[in-house]
């Protein structure tokens, strides 16, 4: 039987009418619709099959037997809210907790990433009375009005509208594009002080700060991996504030990043948040997400008097649901295929950088990716068009990627953590051949080795104080070696 109902005519009518117009679509002028899908590959009514890059959601695969069997077993037995006892709820928050450092052992289980980011900031202002946020640049933290307050990559799109005065927003640690870049001497501590003086500047306008919020690595902001050490200093100096930190892991936990289980743990044992918000994958495409926070925080929230109910939050088939993919994780090896495959791809994707003048930056751990496309490598002029043109290209080849940060020139890699070496190898190999294609149209070639030096040596002296002009220069001479 077929799984489309509607002519997909019809259905875009029935979209246009009855759905927000605001809900945007992936490729517009020709929307794709994908009636079924399977590990990492997803079908449109016509039975087409699309490699699916970009849905971290569903992490395990799409519709993982064991998650779909785990869910409708329960479904078939009970669904009800947490105010009764039930095994699932207490079991799951122990297997959660066993995936976190000791310190972190308190969940709420809520329905959405935003709904988690929404009540870590309740968490955080609620512990020590304090309001001020800090938030990075480009970051996204979820669509409800308290997030898009600390939400740059949203409010940036609204002119006239005023900045929440109890957010404040420090530099994107990004070490390629951003203020303090790879030849700077000390990234971590420089980005660090950039919001140890924002605190300084909350206290004489006499504020306190509640918290320092961020992704562990930042995903909507262009696949940004912060220096090691980093965070450890904003902690440090956001806590000597009475703050605490919020690690958003909502797009990269649960072993995307091959080496550990959470991205905040790729910053070294010694970095511990106070609290880790999750979603997206933690269902495998099931609305649930949770906050895990330490005793002393959740004391602070409790003492404030008020309940906290939700009703769908921990529900008996949500935590079924969360055991299941915690447990294909597991039975699958999906991290160590996520360190093996995205090593893999990382590896190809370096190999293009040598060949494309389009490719500025590879960036990634495990199967979360980046490359970054300019126009010209040393001015770093974002290739926007060219990044789009790149994934309708992909598109007709039935894979699907998408481009994201500040100026939608990364192309992002966040596969389901099934995805294969095999897999890696088709996308790079489409890839290099749309980048020959668009590089050829536009008489775009990798300059000589004497022009680059030339180049960087004059940049050097021309460069502002706080760019990277010698990294840039190290960047481009990669390709030579
Ligand atoms: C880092 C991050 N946090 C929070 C959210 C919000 O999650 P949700 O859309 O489930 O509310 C998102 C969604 O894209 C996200 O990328």
């Amino acid at each position: 039987m077929s799984a489309e109902i509607l002519d997909k005519n019809k259905t875009i009518d029935l979209r246009k009418k009855h759905i927000g117009p605001s809900c945007k679509i992936f490729f517009s002028h020709d929307p794709i619709k994908i009636v079924q899908a399977k590990g990492q590959y997803m079908y449109d009514e016509k039975g087409q099959r699309y490699l699916d890059c970009i849905n971290n959601v569903a992490h395990v695969g799409h519709c993982h037997p064991d998650v779909v069997k785990a869910g409708a077993q329960q479904m078939e037995l009970l669904n009800t809210n947490s105010r009764f006892l039930h095994d699932n709820l207490v079991l799951y928050a122990q297997r959660l907790q066993a995936t976190l450092p000791d310190k972190l052992s308190v969940c709420y289980f809520v329905n959405s990433g935003s709904e988690a980011n929404d009540l870590a900031l309740r968490l955080a202002q609620q512990y020590r009375g304090h309001k001020d946020i800090i938030t990075l640049d480009n970051a996204y933290h979820g669509h409800v009005s308290s997030l898009i307050d600390i939400s740059p990559y949203k409010f940036h799109q609204l002119s006239g509208v005023e900045q929440n005065p109890f957010v404040h927003v420090a530099p994107s640690p990004d070490v390629y594009r951003g203020k303090y870049r790879a030849d700077h001497p000390d990234p971590a501590t420089a980005y660090a002080d950039e919001v140890k003086d924002i605190i300084d500047k909350i206290h004489k306008k006499g504020g306190k700060i509640a918290a320092f919020i961020a992704e562990s690595l930042q995903s909507c902001g262009g696949q940004v991996i912060p220096p090691v050490g980093y965070f450890q200093q904003v902690a440090e100096h956001v806590r000597k504030a009475g703050g605490i930190f919020i690690a958003d892991e909502v797009q990269v936990g649960f072993g995307r990043v091959g080496t550990h289980f959470w991205a905040f743990q790729l910053q070294g044992e010694d970095f511990v948040p106070d609290i880790v918000t999750m979603g997206k994958p933690i269902g495998n495409g099931h609305p649930m997400s949770c906050v895990v926070t330490t005793r002393e925080v959740a004391e602070a929230f409790m003492s404030s008097g008020m309940e906290y109910f939700n009703t769908f939050g921990g529900n008996p088939v949500s935590c079924a649901i969360g055991l299941a993919v915690l447990d294909v994780i597991v039975k699958e090896d999906l991290q160590g295929n996520a360190l093996r495959v995205g090593g893999h791809l990382i590896n190809l994707l370096e190999k293009q950088k040598a060949k494309h003048p389009l490719i500025g930056d590879i960036r990634g751990r495990g199967l979360f990716v980046g490359v970054e496309l300019v126009k010209d490598r040393l001015k770093l002029t974002p290739a926007t068009a060219e990044a789009q043109e790149v994934i309708y290209q992909l598109k007709k080849d039935h894979i699907l990627l998408s481009a994201d940060g500040p100026h939608r020139n990364v192309l992002k890699f966040k596969p389901p953590m099934c995805f294969t070496m095999e897999d890696a190898d088709l996308a790079v190999e489409k890839i290099d051949h749309i980048l020959t294609e668009l590089e050829d149209a536009l008489g775009l070639k990798l300059p000589n080795r004497v022009t680059i030096e030339n180049e960087c040596s004059k940049r050097k002296v021309s460069a502002p104080k706080h760019q990277a002009s010698s990294h840039i220069c190290m960047q481009d001479k990669v390709f030579f070696h």
